[in-house]
């Protein structure tokens, strides 16, 4: 079983984010997980510019760090999105990672994986990034076990309270991998979300070959 934390906060050692990822992949290993933990404000990635061939080819022409870290997240069974809050969303960087996941969402590249998200504010707003990460694992075709959200404060016990629950959440996601855990509600939004983009991939399949014979490779047309 293979998981890895995407951490994304910009701010390295210093970063409570991270420290929250970390406790995850903690947990998650001591329930038999291999972890890995990727800090992605140190690599370099290029904006998506919406060209479009990422649809056709299923390639990005951009010589960055994306393919790496697609890359692990492909051959992981559990994948952990963390990002501190930034103004009601997650950081820029965070972001610009997900955007050039279009391709992977339009092709549910994340089925029968399994995903959960942290976040920590200065104050408020840390329910809310849970709740869009876990949306992004949704769109990409996954289940979700949870999150963790943190408004930190002044008072430093609450990140210690909060690096429990998140080791808690690592165990829950190992678990969920381990038993294939299926969540009924959430089947029931994936398989809607499913039968839109077979519309919109089978619509666009002269355009987009590569997603069309994606979806074929499955047996999902
Ligand atoms: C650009 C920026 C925007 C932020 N926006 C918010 C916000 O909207 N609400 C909030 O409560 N904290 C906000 N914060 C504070 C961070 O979310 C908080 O300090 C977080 O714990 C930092 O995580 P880190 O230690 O992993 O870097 C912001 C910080 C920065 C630098």
């Amino acid at each position: 079983m293979k998981i890895v934390g995407i951490s994304a906060s910009p701010r390295g050692a210093e970063s409570r984010t991270a420290q929250l990822v970390e406790a995850v992949l903690r947990g998650a290993a001591s329930a038999g997980a291999k972890t890995e933990f990727v800090d992605i404000c140190r690599l370099r990635f290029e904006f998506c510019n919406a060209c479009g061939t990422c649809y056709a080819t299923g390639e990005c022409p951009k010589a960055d760090d994306y393919q790496r870290v697609f890359g692990l997240m492909t051959e992981a069974d559990g994948i952990v999105f963390g990002s501190p809050n930034y103004v009601n969303g997650p950081t820029a960087q965070l972001k610009q990672v997900i955007d050039r996941m279009a391709d992977a969402i339009h092709c549910r590249a994340f089925d029968g994986k399994y995903g959960c998200a942290v976040c920590t504010t200065g104050g408020q707003g840390e329910d809310g990034v849970v709740a869009y990460l876990n949306r992004v694992f949704a769109m990409l075709g996954a289940q979700t076990v949870g999150g963790v959200g943190v408004a930190l404060g002044p008072d430093p016990g609450r990140l210690a309270g909060a690096i429990g629950r998140a080791e808690a959440l690592g165990r829950e996601l190992a678990d969920a991998i381990a038993t294939r855990r299926a969540y009924p509600d959430q089947i029931a939004a994936l398989d809607e979300a499913r039968a839109y983009f077979r519309n919109l991939v089978t619509a666009n399949r002269d355009a987009w070959p590569h997603e069309y014979e994606a979806w074929a490779d499955r047996g999902w047309l």
